[in-house]
């Protein structure tokens, strides 16, 4: 299992360090770009783990803001990459053994070459620093995927796209394919400021007159809920991703008029739903961790030991499945988890106290 290392957590997509204050209470588990859902139903989907290795050559490196790099990813020898739809992601591993997510934002379904982006975290878990400075033209990256999990549902009548930030990359592409299957679609692209939108040009390009564009630097505020859904009647498919305060805004708002589906797609971890606490023992250390009812275990783990692994915080990508040896789990893993497994990002206790091979 690879390492990743931490220090503290991950900020948003904006790059705010704050917590959104509703976050902070329920904040306990960890997919971008992560999971969808229909506003209605909040049904999650399984997600069969990707396990094949490809690796592909940096072939172009660009600045799409101040913060956020692209790379320009082919095969090696030439060939075609494995085929993917818009929404997908590949996890990269890098070469300190972190495991990082990055959704792809190059046109839709291309295979002779993928594009990623990366924000810059100066002060996240030292993943995208790793990229930004490991990575340059000719060199060698390794993957798994690409996996989807954000799909774009294309006999969709009518489609809003709400982006924030860098969750602007696997919007992108549902974009282009929206409008190349003559979808009815409109876009409300919300950041800090223009120069800190990666792909906005991009994004209005494809159709100016169906973009929005919020900067919160030229608006001074950030955005309200009834800016981002202005345009979603009662049924409008909507998509978004970006930030928490923002998914869970529109997911709110949403709630109130819900006949057409919402879609999501998260960076960072999902909260704690009808969490009770429990005790955590690490054989290995004999250490007993309490994990709170609004915490999930890794993040107890984290504070604990900054080099546990992990990548999804969702529980689809097996990155912190653990070996139990004692006691009940309460599985809320998207991707399988045996009877003597768990993954501490999103699953919890049934007994008392769990003991992994930890
Ligand atoms: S970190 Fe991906 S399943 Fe837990």
């Amino acid at each position: 299992m690879s390492q990743t290392i931490w220090s503290t957590r991950p900020a948003d997509l904006y790059g705010r360090r704050k917590r959104d204050r509703f976050y902070t209470a329920l904040w306990g588990v960890g997919v971008l770009f992560g999971g969808f859902a229909s506003a209605s139903r909040w049904t999650t989907s399984r997600i069969a783990p990707v396990r094949r290795t490809n690796s592909a050559v940096v072939t172009k490196r660009e600045l799409l803001a101040p913060d956020v790099v692209a790379l320009t990813l082919a095969d090696p020898d030439g060939g075609l990459l494995p085929s993917w739809t818009p929404g997908a992601h590949i996890d990269v591993r890098l070469p300190s053994g972190r495991r990082r997510q990055y959704s792809l934002c190059g046109p839709p379904g291309r295979r002779t070459d993928y594009r990623i982006a990366v924000r810059r975290i100066a002060d996240g878990g030292g993943g995208s620093i790793e990229m930004h400075d490991t990575f340059d033209v000719d060199d060698i990256l390794v993957f798994e995927g690409p996996r989807n999990a954000f799909h774009l549902v294309t006999d969709e009548h009518e489609v809003l796209f709400v982006i924030g930030g860098i969750g602007v990359t696997p919007i992108l592409p549902m974009i282009q394919l929206a409008h190349q299957h003559g979808i009815n679609w409109r876009a409300v692209y919300a950041g800090r400021s223009r120069q800190y939108m990666p792909l906005l040009d991009e994004v209005t390009a494809v159709a100016p007159d169906r973009v929005t564009v919020w900067a919160d630097d030229e608006r001074g505020r950030l955005p309200p809920a009834a800016d981002l859904l202005a345009d979603a009647g009662p049924t409008t498919a909507v998509y978004v991703c970006g930030p928490p305060a923002m998914l869970e805004k529109v997911r709110t708002a949403r709630d109130e008029h819900a006949n057409a589906p919402l879609h999501y797609e998260r960076f960072s971890p999902p909260p704690v739903v009808d969490g009770v606490p429990f005790e955590l023992e690490l054989a290995h250390s004999q250490r007993v961790l309490r994990v709170p009812a609004n915490r999930s275990a890794l993040d107890v783990m984290l504070d604990h030991d900054p080099t546990t692994a992990y990548s999804c915080q969702q529980g689809f990508c097996g990155t912190c499945k653990l070996k139990v040896l004692a006691g009940e789990v309460d599985r809320r893993g998207r991707t399988t988890e045996g009877d003597d497994e768990m993954l501490v990002c999103v699953s919890r206790a049934k007994s008392d106290r769990v003991v992994i091979d930890a």
